[in-house]
């Protein structure tokens, strides 16, 4: 990926963060999951009052890429308005590691600067079930 599509990713994660539901934290988030055929998926988190059952920007970007048949992805931008980088949450990464074993994750600040890792840095020795 170059410059300019990371900056067209992290635009998409930015539009996605105006969405968020966020009365509890006031901590506005977005994510824009690229899959392997071109197609973008966003999110945004949305929060309610029983607050288990939050649920975080890139998980709302890959549910809606899965339940929409899509399998495969290269990236995922994720932007917190007026934050710095927002790097994905424990339970995201475990998530999108197994979705997305190849995924580079791109974290931006409001700037639109940014810092690319794979998932596989986030997540080290990351469980997997093995299949019998
Ligand atoms: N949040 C995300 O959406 N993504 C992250 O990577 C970190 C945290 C959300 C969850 C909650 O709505 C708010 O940010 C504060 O934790």
């Amino acid at each position: 990926m170059d410059d300019k599509q990371i900056k067209l990713l992290i635009d998409k994660a930015m539009a996605a963060s105006q969405n968020a539901i966020c009365d509890f934290s006031n901590f506005r988030v977005g994510a824009a999951i690229l899959s392997k055929d071109g197609s973008v998926f966003t999110g945004c988190n949305i929060e309610n009052s029983s607050l288990t059952m939050v649920i975080c920007a890139e998980r709302v970007a890959l549910y809606k890429a899965l339940s929409e048949g899509c399998k495969e992805f290269t990236a995922i931008a994720i932007a917190a308005e007026g934050h710095d980088f927002c790097p994905p949450c424990g339970s995201c990464r475990q998530l999108l590691f197994e979705f997305a074993p190849d995924l580079k994750v791109i974290m931006a600040d409001s700037k639109k600067n940014y810092t690319i890792k794979k998932i596989e840095e986030l997540l080290p020795m990351a469980f997997k079930f093995q299949k019998k």
